[in-house]
């Protein structure tokens, strides 16, 4: 059997294996695990969507391969609608779209699009670990911007350095952020959108979380900026908006000289997903509303947060995403340790902050998906349990 490629020597090791064996083991033990670690909607895809999907498949124009280069048509207006709808900006669905397999695809195959031997990609620390692993598989190199909650997890943009800037052709941002739930404000995204004008950098803005918001906070966007368009590519997703991770689908939106780039890329890769799945898409972008599911996130995040902050650990409310972000509450131990030791004494599985960066370390993921929870009670319950191990109280 040969070898495979050395490229594969870039793909980081599996981090987090002392957290699932110490999540086996608990299993095993017949202990009532609760696993806040996975980033994965719980609740089921709306029915509308669903149906639309049927009512497609049943089509026999949707069983054959997409012709159109960009997506299925249906699909790319849709989201041009609903992103002028959305953020108020207005977008040519015949060049400025492109259709992807959910926005891992897409900004995973932008790096190979863009990236040749000797050139930067600009990357968040803590940061999805995508952006970073392309870049260095196409044989380009990584310039990590830190996010520290001082700087509300924005990147300082004069930190980086001119020669770093001068090379690199890719900024991966992304806002509202995974894993620290920061947000962007605009002003940002006007410095943001300056430094890559000046520097001749595509502004890659990883929006995944778009719409996942609380309390009525709506998200700014790097297209709303002025001249946003001349240098920025986004990449919004269904997955989480619409609790449709296993559909995969998503699309990039913005530059559409970035948007062709990428699209002439994936169509010597693929043909894009089943079109039934596209065309339920337009459905669920043009009438399904997700606030429904909001709440539900929103009252699972009060009764963790809460339920926290009552027994001591400061535990910050997100704004946005499906994550809180909150420092490890013990000075003896590092995020894994801690991780290791939250599932030894409660059963809860929480994720270390270092799996996505090392200025993550010091602090834990807690995701808001949690499967079987219906109204929060099982957050309540995480941090009852937290409460009862002694493991913050001891030692804050
Ligand atoms: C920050 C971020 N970007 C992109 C994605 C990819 O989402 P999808 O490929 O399902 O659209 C994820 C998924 O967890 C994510 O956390």
């Amino acid at each position: 059997m040969p070898a495979p490629c050395k490229r594969f020597d870039v793909v980081p090791p599996y981090l987090f294996a002392e957290v699932a064996r110490a999540k086996r083991e608990a299993i095993a033990r017949g202990i009532d695990v609760i696993d806040l670690g996975i980033g994965d909607p719980d609740i089921p895809t709306p029915q509308p969507i669903i149906d639309a999907l049927c009512k497609s498949a049943n089509e026999p124009k949707t069983h054959r391969y997409d012709e159109s280069a960009r997506g299925w048509v249906p699909f790319l207006e849709a989201a041009s609608e609903w992103y002028s709808k959305t953020f108020g900006v207005k977008t040519d669905p015949a060049f400025d779209i492109c259709q992807v397999i959910g926005s891992k695809e897409g900004l995973s195959h932008l790096a190979w699009a863009y990236i040749d031997q000797g050139d930067v990609s600009i990357v968040p620390n803590p940061g999805y670990t995508v952006y970073r692993v392309n870049t260095l598989m196409a044989g380009g190199e990584v310039y990590e911007t830190p996010l520290r909650e001082e700087n509300g997890y924005l990147p300082i943009l004069q930190d980086i350095p001119r020669d770093v800037a001068r090379r690199a052709k890719l900024f991966y941002v992304c806002y509202p952020h995974n894993p620290t739930a920061g947000v962007a404000t605009i002003e940002f995204y006007r410095d943001a959108v300056k430094f890559c004008r000046d520097h001749d950098i595509l502004l890659v803005n990883d929006m995944a979380y778009a719409t996942v918001t609380y309390d009525g906070f709506k998200h700014p966007t790097a297209l709303q900026v002025e001249g946003g368009k001349d240098v920025a590519i986004e990449f919004h997703s269904l997955s989480k908006m619409f609790n449709m991770t296993g559909w995969r689908l998503g699309f990039a939106i913005g530059n559409p000289d970035a948007v062709a780039n990428l699209q002439r890329l994936k169509s010597n890769i693929d043909s894009k997903q089943f079109p039934a799945i596209a065309e339920a898409g337009a459905v669920a972008l043009r009438t399904v509303d997700n606030s429904s599911t909001m709440e539900i996130y929103q009252k699972r995040r009060d009764y963790l947060c809460d339920g926290l902050r009552e027994i001591g650990w400061d535990v910050p409310k997100p704004k946005a995403t499906l994550f809180v972000w909150a420092k490890v509450p013990r000075p003896d131990m590092t995020s894994s340790e801690f991780c290791a030791a939250l599932i030894e004494k409660t059963g809860i599985v929480c994720v270390p902050g270092i799996g996505a960066g090392s200025e993550g370390e010091g602090y834990v993921r807690m995701s808001l998906t949690l499967l079987g929870d219906k109204a929060g009670e099982r957050y309540a319950e995480a941090a009852r349990r937290i409460k009862e191990s002694g493991l913050v109280t001891a030692l804050v």
